[in-house]
């Protein structure tokens, strides 16, 4: 197990492996009832996907610990080449695919398709604390060295999978032209039932009101940091060593107050304006109780 090196695909960083295979992610072939769950990473992907499985079986969580995250949901451009391939042929369908690339790098052929995607934005602060850990817990993932100068790596948009702000901004751009729900790690975490019944009907599963409370309660973060299915103790601890950090770590919103001082906030904010310039795109990055 090694740290991967990043190499330039298309203008945008991405691990070794993949970069070495992408022939085979650009050539790709989705299924029309393929259903693709993107984000930058460390947005909610895990919840997101476990939220989506339960819905489509109907909220049977014996159903959804049927296999680890990791297998029950192929990640795509990590799929190639070896047993990877087998998993995304031998997934049935109706799929659920994982994907961090960004929008212009995703298979064609989930666009000619009209797959449906479930994007999942969080705030910029959270995320970039988020990937900090995650990118030092794991063993593949470049070594992000101490928090300053991961966090002015994360303003330069060259961690793994580019640029936060590109990210978000372009799927926000494009979700009204293709098949695309587009939503809030900060919504969820204030009003999961809300945000599923959105999962529900976007998936035309009308499961009624007790399983979405069944669906709530297993999808909720203690219940999932309990669940080995889904807390990454089913990864091998040379990639995930949880002893730096938990995979399932705090699921909060606001825990970037802990991490930036005064001064890199300012200097953040002021670049995130900059950056930000000209969308309607906004996001919480702090439990507001008044909002609903
Ligand atoms: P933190 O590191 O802030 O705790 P991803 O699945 O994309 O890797 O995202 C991981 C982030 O989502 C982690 O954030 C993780 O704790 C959080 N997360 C996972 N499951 C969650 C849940 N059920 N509720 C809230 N946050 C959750």
């Amino acid at each position: 197990i090694k740290r991967f090196p990043l190499r330039m695909v298309h203008g945008i960083p991405l691990m070794e492996p993949i970069a070495q295979n992408w022939k085979h992610v650009e050539e790709f072939q989705a299924r029309p009832d393929d259903l693709l769950i993107a984000t930058y990473p460390k947005a909610g992907t895990t919840w997101m996907q476990e939220i989506v499985d339960l819905v489509n079986n109907g909220g049977d969580i014996e159903n959804a610990k049927r296999a680890p995250f990791h297998i029950r949901v192929p990640f795509l451009e990590l799929a190639f080449p070896d047993s990877g391939v087998e998993i995304l042929n031998k997934t049935p369908s109706p799929r659920i695919i994982k994907t961090h690339l960004p929008f212009q790098l995703v298979p064609k052929s989930f666009w000619t398709l009209n797959c449906k995607t479930i994007y999942v934005a969080r705030n910029a602060k959270d995320n970039a604390v988020s990937f900090y850990f995650f990118n030092k817990m794991n063993g593949v993932q470049p070594e992000p060295g101490p928090w300053d100068e991961y966090l002015q790596t994360f303003m330069e948009e060259k961690l793994s999978w580019g640029s936060w702000y590109d990210h978000v901004r372009r799927y926000w751009d494009e979700k009204d032209k293709h098949r695309i729900l587009y939503l809030f790690y900060e919504d969820i975490k204030k009003n999961p039932a809300r945000e599923i019944r959105k999962v529900m009907k976007f998936l035309e599963k009308d499961l009624g009101e007790e399983v979405l409370e069944k669906i709530v309660h297993y999808t909720s973060f203690q219940v999932m940091k309990e669940n080995p299915m889904v807390n990454g103790s089913t990864v091998s601890s040379l990639i995930f060593n949880q002893s730096i950090s938990p995979f399932m770590r705090k699921g909060e919103v606001g825990d970037w107050k802990h991490y930036f001082t005064v001064a890199q906030n300012e200097v953040f904010d002021a670049d995130y304006q900059h950056k930000m310039v000209g969308t309607t795109l906004t996001f919480r990055t702090q439990i507001s109780p008044d909002a609903t």
